[in-house]
């Protein structure tokens, strides 16, 4: 490594000693040797007349100050610093880049035959020398010159504004935006490709033009996508009132692609995982998603570009509170229970562990050396919860007063967590004071339930105690403000009114102290209680429930979020109990109790059959690996086998009645048939596991109408490891193995094989013409199913699923250190193993950090693990 990378604190922010108000861009487009010209209009605005501009990888070609060739200028590692300035000046710097070799995927870069761009979070000082930070907001005009047999569509921000031919074969389209805004939001696209479009006329009447651009040929795909904006662009009118600001909005799917996608004013740049999809091609899982990361980016161009962020410190302003928003928008569409559950296993899973392993910080990082390393599940997932519990406390009416405040006071300009909190706190006069600390603090308290009932006072009390232990990023933590929403219920089923203090309360108890006492009257009897409806905090509930109170609200909650949950803690406590059984060797138990509580939810024709399926899914190996300290991957992965195939053996003729009356369900996409097809398709995964269980999955095989049930019935020969498992495998290559993206999920099942020679097989299958290193998805599908979603063979006691993770990291390190960077994690958690397969993380993570080319992504990670 050349330098030391250095860390910025939160603490450290300065305002710009610079502003940009306009810039002017002009790209001449070549494979190797793009020329960009960047005029900007500069305004100095402290004492110093020193401006240090960011530039990496770039070659200067020329710099001019009003005009002038400027000679005060010095060349520093990661950019330039002029001097001598006037006040105020034009400034025009012409560089060189080369997108063809641009594998990191963080600038101007080629993917397949079309260029793009991008810049978030600092990508566009890989384009011009500039001041990349996203205080400095400026006007942007854009105008891109390229072949134009090749590149017909040049596609900038904003309004197309002029046009024209040149004599080479060459022509130009030139853009502009009138809306300032940061350098992390300007994007560029030259391709040829197909176009969906459409219209929407907003509810103050102005018409927008839609437009999807996709691969030729994949025009077919783009639908969903288009419906997906359209319903997104009209939610956010009547849920949020707020309507879209320019004539155009368009959408490029890409192939290479670093994360989901980018919301580029008026230009969102997509991976193509989350634009193309037919029944043919994609699965309802898909459908949802594109659902979702179209609400995404759409919603982010209030959250996130109308109001951006002072510095990447503030990240979750625009991305917590984007994620609740696009959350909020699938459970409208959609239901409400299925959205929470999904979004609840996230926080439970991955963003506990995250916030349990070396890389734990605060929703608002303190401290960071690679921004990308903090595009994170709690920066986002816990961010939104976070918001989540505003509006909680709030409610919808005072928090839409809240939002509305807050586009009052900072639309236009760069904004901060703080700025968000008191605009809410200002709007509906709700104390925020010690809520605050949620954004200060890192880690996952556990929240400690005792109950205890008096019969001569008719009181029923609870004793909440709250502790959060110490992180590896913090020592110290205090109490945070927990909302904690309850219910009561009698034996027969109904709700006790909730009273305190001689009055009614509502069903939300401020939980605030490190323990305290909630004590409830007229009581009539023992009731059974429902703790953190809702997960309304972010949080490890402890409570000491019994079996027939689990049972008890499976069927009698009110809503069905609980009725889910108090099935995964009855699962819970047999797990837990079974995976002590296989570390004693005795026997694994599961008490008939609990299989009837699980007959009953398949046999129930109140419960959705959507939420049937989500309550028959058993927690991933990776949650179950967060309740322990240490953790013991072969036993967890025979406990949650066992219980499949106990519960598959037992619920045989339930689960069989449910496949076979849910076949004929016509394909659409309403959410009514997906949730049929999720039902039937559990019950498949179950009945792999039965005698029947070869001939039912090969059959679904080859008579299915669609991807999910074609995915369902191959994942389910994977998990089971049925005898016809090769033969779909072979089928579904043969068909597929022209199209990268329908084969990320044969990928993805090659990377998640439970067979003994899996990791040989999938080292072969990086030869397949399909596979590419090069390409984002591809890896993640192959390599990051293999190290977060085949534990028993990645955590193999050889080490060698570890040498494996070891060398394509090395490997990508070069090429692309973001994915590089994401692959990572599941390493950094070696703590949390015995001392032989420690050692041989370790061992990994020790040849990493000697690269003398470590990138800063990896650096920060490895030395964090490796110090902690
Ligand atoms: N802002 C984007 C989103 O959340 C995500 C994003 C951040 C991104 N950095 C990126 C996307 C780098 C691609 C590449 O919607
Ligand atoms: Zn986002």
């Amino acid at each position: 490594m050349a330098h030391t990378p250095q860390a910025k604190y939160r603490k450290d922010y300065t305002s710009p000693s610079h502003t940009i108000t306009s810039i002017d861009l002009v790209f001449d487009l070549y494979d190797h040797n793009t020329v960009v010209t960047a005029r900007s209009k500069v305004k100095q605005l402290k004492q110093d007349n020193v401006l240090y501009l960011d530039g990496e990888q770039l070659k200067l070609v020329s710099l001019d100050v009003n005009n002038e060739k400027w000679t005060r200028f010095e060349q520093l590692e990661g950019g330039i610093a002029l001097s001598g300035l006037p006040e105020e000046f034009e400034l025009e710097i012409v560089t060189e880049v080369n997108p063809e070799n641009n594998l990191a995927l963080e600038g101007l870069y080629k993917s397949g035959g079309a260029f793009c761009t991008q810049c978030e979070a600092e990508g566009f000082r890989r384009i011009t020398y500039y001041l990349d930070r996203p205080d400095v907001l400026a006007t942007y005009s854009t105008k891109v010159i390229a072949d134009k047999a090749t590149y017909p569509f040049l596609l900038s921000n904003g309004n197309r504004i002029a046009e024209g031919e040149l004599d080479n074969g060459r022509h130009w389209v030139q853009w502009q935006d009138p809306h300032p805004k940061p350098a992390y939001l300007f994007a560029l696209v030259a391709g040829d490709f197909d176009v969906l479009r459409d219209t929407f006329i907003t509810k103050s009447g102005r018409k927008v033009d839609l437009e999807i651009f996709v691969d030729k040929g994949n025009l077919d795909r783009a639908p969903h996508a288009m419906t997906s904006l359209i319903n997104s662009m009209k939610w956010d009118e009547e849920r949020f009132g707020l309507e879209y600001d320019l004539d155009i909005y368009m959408i490029v799917a890409v192939d290479f692609f670093n994360m989901g996608a980018m919301e580029n004013k008026g230009l969102n740049v997509f991976n193509s995982k989350f634009v193309l999809a037919n029944e043919q091609t994609a699965t309802d899982t898909d459908y949802l998603g594109i659902e979702a990361v179209i609400g995404h980016e759409y919603f982010h161009n209030w959250t996130g570009n109308r109001v951006t962020c002072r510095d990447w410190f503030q990240l979750s302003l625009k991305e917590g509170l984007t994620v609740f928003r696009d959350q909020e928008f699938s459970s409208d569409l959609g239901s409400r229970a299925v959205n929470r559950i999904n979004n609840v296993r996230i926080i439970r899973g991955p963003q506990f562990a995250e916030d349990a392993s070396p890389m734990s910080h605060p929703i608002r990082p303190e401290k960071v050396i690679e921004m990308n390393n903090f595009y994170t599940l709690t920066v986002y997932e816990k961010g939104s919860e976070v918001i989540r519990m505003m509006h909680t406390l709030l409610g919808e009416k005072a928090f839409q007063k809240g939002m509305k405040l807050y586009f009052e006071r900072h639309d236009g300009t760069a904004a901060t967590c703080e700025d968000f909190v008191a605009a809410m706190e200002d709007a509906s006069g709700v104390d925020l004071g010690q809520f605050r600390l949620w954004y200060s603090q890192s880690g996952t308290p556990i929240v400690s339930i005792k109950s205890d009932y008096d019969s001569t006072e008719q009181t029923y009390s609870l004793t909440v105690s709250q502790h959060t232990s110490a992180t590896h990023d913090q020592q110290n933590k205090q109490p945070l403000h927990i909302p904690l929403d309850i219910e009561l219920y009698a034996a027969n089923g109904q709700p006790i009114e909730l009273r305190s203090n001689g009055k009614g309360i509502d069903n939300i108890l401020n939980v605030t102290k490190d323990k305290e006492t909630f004590v409830f009257e007229d009581v009539s009897e023992k009731p059974v209680p429902s703790l953190l409806r809702e997960f309304s905090a972010p949080v490890i509930l402890e409570y000491d429930y019994s079996d027939e109170e689990l049972t008890f609200l499976m069927v009698h909650a009110s809503n069905d979020f609980s009725r889910w949950d108090a099935g995964q803690m009855l699962l819970a406590k047999y797990i837990r109990s079974n995976v002590n059984a296989v570390q004693t060797g005795t026997e694994i138990e599961l008490p008939m109790s609990l299989i009837d509580a699980f007959r009953g939810v398949l046999l129930s024709d109140t419960l959705e059959p959507a939420l049937i399926a989500e309550i028959m899914a058993l927690p991933s190996h990776n949650e179950v690996s967060g309740w322990y300290s240490q953790i013991d991957v072969d036993a967890i992965a025979t406990v949650l086998k066992a219980t499949k195939v106990r519960l598959a053996n037992t619920l045989e003729d339930e689960l069989s009645a449910i496949y076979h009356s849910l076949k004929d369900v016509d394909y659409t996409i309403s959410h009514e048939a997906i949730g049929k097809r999720s039902l039937r398709n559990i019950a498949l995964s179950y009945l792999a596991h039965t005698e029947l269980g070869n001939s039912l999955v090969e059959k679904q095989y080859f008579s299915a109408n669609n991807m999910t049930d074609t995915i369902a019935s191959m994942s389910a020969a994977n998990n089971a490891q049925l005898d016809c498992r090769e033969k779909l495998m072979t089928d579904y290559s043969e068909k597929w193995q022209h199209d990268g993206l329908v084969m990320d999920k044969w990928f993805a099942l090659q990377g998640s094989n439970p067979a003994e020679n899996a990791l040989e097989v999938i080292k072969s299958t990086m030869d397949h013409t399909a596979f590419s290193l090069k390409n984002p998805n591809r890896t993640r599908s192959l390599i990051g199913s293999f190290l977060n979603m085949n534990p028993v063979k990645f955590h193999s006691i050889t080490g060698d699923g570890y040498q494996f993770a070891g060398e394509i990291i090395k490997e990508l390190n070069t090429s692309n250190p973001q994915v590089a960077s994401r692959l990572i994690d599941p390493l950094l958690k070696f703590r949390k193993y015995d001392d032989t397969r420690q050692a041989l993380m370790k061992r990994e993570l020790e040849r990493l950090k000697s690269l003398d080319n470590l990138a800063k992504d990896l650096f920060e990670k490895v030395n964090k693990a490796l110090d902690s």
